[in-house]
């Protein structure tokens, strides 16, 4: 038998659920009396259109789970990924291959010419060479960022509301080792944009490195590149800069230019990708940074020598970077399911912002943490601006499959009546 597709067997599970959704229907209303055991939970899903909790049967959650709080991929990872790692599973009693094979698929993706292998003895002189760093999901690229730049008396700055990691490393360091380090937070502007002009005017002599999230983390808003270039060509070189793409590939302009050619030419920046957003592989730990070789090497101090990267996952994610089918049919769902979003969250008197990102970012003009807590009663998770960013009265939404918004869009007006 031809091994089904995933996107086949979802056609087939979601037709299963539908029969039963509607044998649900029928039952309730032939059912007199009986009925009269159906929570009212479950005749509010029967009376409400749209999938509830209940239908839904995400991959990689238990059925009934709505999970739309960690701007993962619903759709999964590559076929082409899954069938790598299945060719792969009985050799991990070996180390494999090491990273070079990836790398030089990563380097052909971003059309980057590489140097060449020319023979053994030069071998390690052209790994020297190369301006892409593969590690374990783009963390590792965030952290060494962070313990590169970090000093005594050094400061940080980052975006408030923004993803915080890098500057949580420095925290660690501070409290494990008495260092001064400190972090500034620069507000977004009022379009919940980075706000470069007064990044640029925090910048002082002590500053040691810049952290940009683009598209932003949590708000899923863009700066454009030219914005971008002028900032990078303004900062004095001392300064790192960490630019994170992790969610590149879902801006909504076709033309975006991302910012690898800033990354390669200026010894001061790194970019960074993760195989965990558009590629579905968040599970899977792989992500790289794109960067001169000189940075390479000062960020290679802060980690282990011999080859952290998992022989599965490299290649899973060498087989995932050639299928721009799965990107694009990833793409097509979340900005589908965006439009979805927005005129339902519109109908219910919030105006969330375009998002360039496969999640959204809604003031739902109560308080956070009673409304995320209220759905997670419901079997759907988001992400509570309050407890996480301290914006009281927002919450990041990650965009889900037709089924998973729908479910989502049925607890939220659950919770709001
Ligand atoms: C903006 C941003 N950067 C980096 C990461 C880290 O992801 P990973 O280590 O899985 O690549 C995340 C994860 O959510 C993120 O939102």
């Amino acid at each position: 038998m031809k091994p089904m597709h995933h996107k086949e067997i979802m056609v087939m599970h979601n037709q299963q659920q539908v029969a039963s959704r509607r044998n649900f229907i029928k039952g309730f209303l032939a059912g007199g009396l009986g009925a009269m055991t159906i929570s009212p939970r479950d005749i509010a899903a029967a009376l409400l259109s749209g999938k509830t909790p209940s239908d839904v049967h995400g991959w990689g959650v238990e059925p009934g789970q709505v999970k739309v709080g960690g701007n993962e991929n619903p759709l999964g990872p590559s076929p082409r990924a899954v069938e790598a790692v299945a060719r792969h599973l009985f050799s991990v009693n070996r180390y494999g291959g090491g990273t070079s094979d990836l790398i030089r698929a990563i380097g052909q993706y971003h059309a980057i010419t590489l140097p060449d292998n020319d023979g053994s003895d030069r071998r390690s002189r052209v790994q020297d060479e190369m301006p892409i760093m593969v590690t374990a999901g783009s963390s590792p690229i965030l952290h060494t960022m962070a313990t590169e730049s970090m000093k005594d008396g050094a400061e940080m700055i980052i975006a408030r509301p923004g993803y915080t990691e890098p500057a949580l490393s420095w925290t660690r360091y501070r409290d494990a080792k008495g260092l001064d380090l400190k972090i500034r937070g620069i507000r977004l502007d009022k379009n919940y944009t980075h706000d470069l002009d007064l990044i640029y005017k925090a910048i002082n002599n002590n500053t040691s490195m810049v952290a940009i999230t683009n598209p932003h983390n949590p708000t899923s808003t863009i700066v454009s590149h030219g914005q971008l270039k002028d900032f990078v060509d303004s900062v004095p070189p001392h300064v790192l800069i960490l630019l994170d793409e992790a969610y590149i590939h879902f801006v909504r302009d076709p033309k975006y230019k991302d910012a690898v050619h800033i990354g390669l030419e200026n010894e001061n920046v790194a970019v960074a990708r993760t195989f965990s957003k558009g590629y579905g592989m968040a599970g899977m730990r792989v992500g790289y940074g794109i960067m001169s070789p000189k940075l390479i090497s000062r960020l290679k101090v802060h980690m282990p020598r011999f080859n952290p990267m998992g022989y599965l996952g490299v290649v899973a994610a060498e087989a995932a970077i050639g299928d721009t089918h799965h990107i694009e049919h990833s793409r097509q769902m979340v900005q589908d399911g965006e439009d979805f979003l927005a005129k339902e969250f519109e109908a219910m008197g919030f105006e969330p912002i375009p998002s360039h990102s496969n999640f959204m970012w809604v003031d739902i003009k109560r308080d956070a943490t009673v409304f995320s807590q209220a759905l997670r009663e419901l079997d759907v998770s988001i992400s509570d601006g309050k407890r996480r960013w301290s914006m009281d009265q927002h919450v990041r939404i990650t965009i889900g499959t037709r089924d998973e918004n729908e479910a989502l869009i049925w607890a939220m007006q659950h919770v709001l009546s």
